[in-house]
């Protein structure tokens, strides 16, 4: 096992890192852009790079279901399979097998599902999520897990907690035989505080490389979630990762990143892209409309993206205009470097102690851009 989290500085609860996966380095708060089928959507490997992505996130699902387990591990595994040689972390498929199949049966054993693409019918266990990501060469694996939607009920949330508790348990388990780079619990709960706290205390002291807080961003308000991250991150190690599933809004992420959480994933930047809505540091800027027909400034004045640095907003509304597929990947580029270095910024203000100021920086240029 080669994966090790140091923690190099502190600005109150934020926090600033390195991870060292053996063959590779993230440096914490960091923003994962998402490819779910071992493919970020419109990016090449390269432009990854050139945005400054260190680490990926993939889906067991996706990757189970289409190729399949054999045809990856024939192919020398998914890093050499994808041609990206920096990390991937891969989704224990939990969460998607609720999204996007359409006839799940959880039971304590595991979870059976009939498969979006053909209808096959499956079947996930704790003990096989963690083995498919190990033989696929994932650096960080994550646990299979119950994500409850926001609409159920304490009593349900609290069952599938349990159920939950009990597949990291035996997901310790099953990677003491196989030695997955490096497994990863999540902290369900719902928008219940005392749950929550139940979650994050069963999981603290289980064997875990980091810990992810999920459940977030089911349709749940938004104080919701600011009120229970800070109270699963106040029973977490503070020696390990801690990692927001899904999230989020780039408001989200720094709220997020205050209150000591490291890691973050989100299809946002991406798919927001493809659909004509580009982030910068003065809001979003929707580049169907009118008023960038002749607009020769670039998505964001000063971007050091390579959007940015070739093409202007006229530009670009023609392409979306005429459907030309570099569109999608010059709007994911400026996307992604905007999430990316949004993030890496809020890093380099923890390191200098300056968080705060970095933080309301960010809002009043927000508002600037609202006026
Ligand atoms: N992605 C977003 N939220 C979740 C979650 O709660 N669990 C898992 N496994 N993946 C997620
Ligand atoms: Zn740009």
């Amino acid at each position: 096992m080669s994966f090790s989290f140091e923690l190099i500085a502190e600005d109150k609860q934020a926090r600033a890192g390195t991870i060292d996966l053996g063959h590779t380095k993230v440096e914490t708060p960091i923003f994962m852009p998402v490819g779910t089928n071992a493919s970020v959507k419109a990016i090449l490997p390269c432009m990854l790079k050139a945005v400054g992505a260190q680490i990926v996130l993939s889906n067991t699902y996706h990757l189970y279901l289409r190729p399949g387990i054999e045809t990856i591990e024939k192919l020398s595994g998914l890093h050499r399979f994808m041609g990206w040689k920096r990390g991937i972390l891969t989704d224990s498929g939990g969460f998607q097998v609720f999204s996007l199949s359409d006839l799940r049966n959880i039971n304590p054993e595991g979870v059976y599902f009939k498969s979006h693409i053909d209808g096959s019918n499956h079947f996930f266990s704790p003990e096989y999520v963690v083995e498919l990501q190990y033989r696929w060469g994932s650096d960080i694996a994550m646990v299979l897990d119950e994500c409850p939607p926001y609409t159920m009920d304490k009593s349900y949330v609290k069952k599938s907690l349990d159920i939950t508790i009990n597949w990291a348990k035996r997901s310790i388990r099953a990677r003491r035989e196989h030695t997955v780079n490096a497994l990863f619990g999540i902290v369900q709960g719902g928008v219940f505080d005392d749950l929550r706290k139940e979650a994050a205390i069963a999981m603290k002291d289980l064997e875990f490389d980091g810990f992810a807080i999920g459940g977030l961003s089911v349709g749940e308000p938004t104080e919701d979630m600011y009120r229970v991250v800070p109270i699963v991150n106040e029973f977490l190690p503070k020696n390990k990762p801690r990692y927001a599933m899904g999230i989020g809004r780039p408001e989200n992420i720094i709220e997020l990143i205050g209150m000591g959480v490291d890691m973050f994933d989100c299809v946002m930047p991406t798919r927001n892209a493809r659909n004509g809505t580009l982030f910068t540091r003065f809001g979003v800027v929707n580049i169907k409309r009118q008023q960038y027909r002749d607009d020769d400034r670039p998505i964001e004045e000063g971007c050091g993206c390579y959007t940015c640095r070739n093409f202007s907003r006229g530009y670009l509304r023609h392409l979306h205009k005429a459907k030309e597929l570099s569109f999608y990947t010059l709007a994911s580029i400026h996307n992604l470097y905007y999430y990316i270095n949004l993030v890496k910024s809020a890093r380099k203000a923890i390191l200098n102690g300056r968080f705060r100021s970095f933080k309301d920086e960010f809002y009043a240029l927000m508002k600037e851009g609202e006026a």
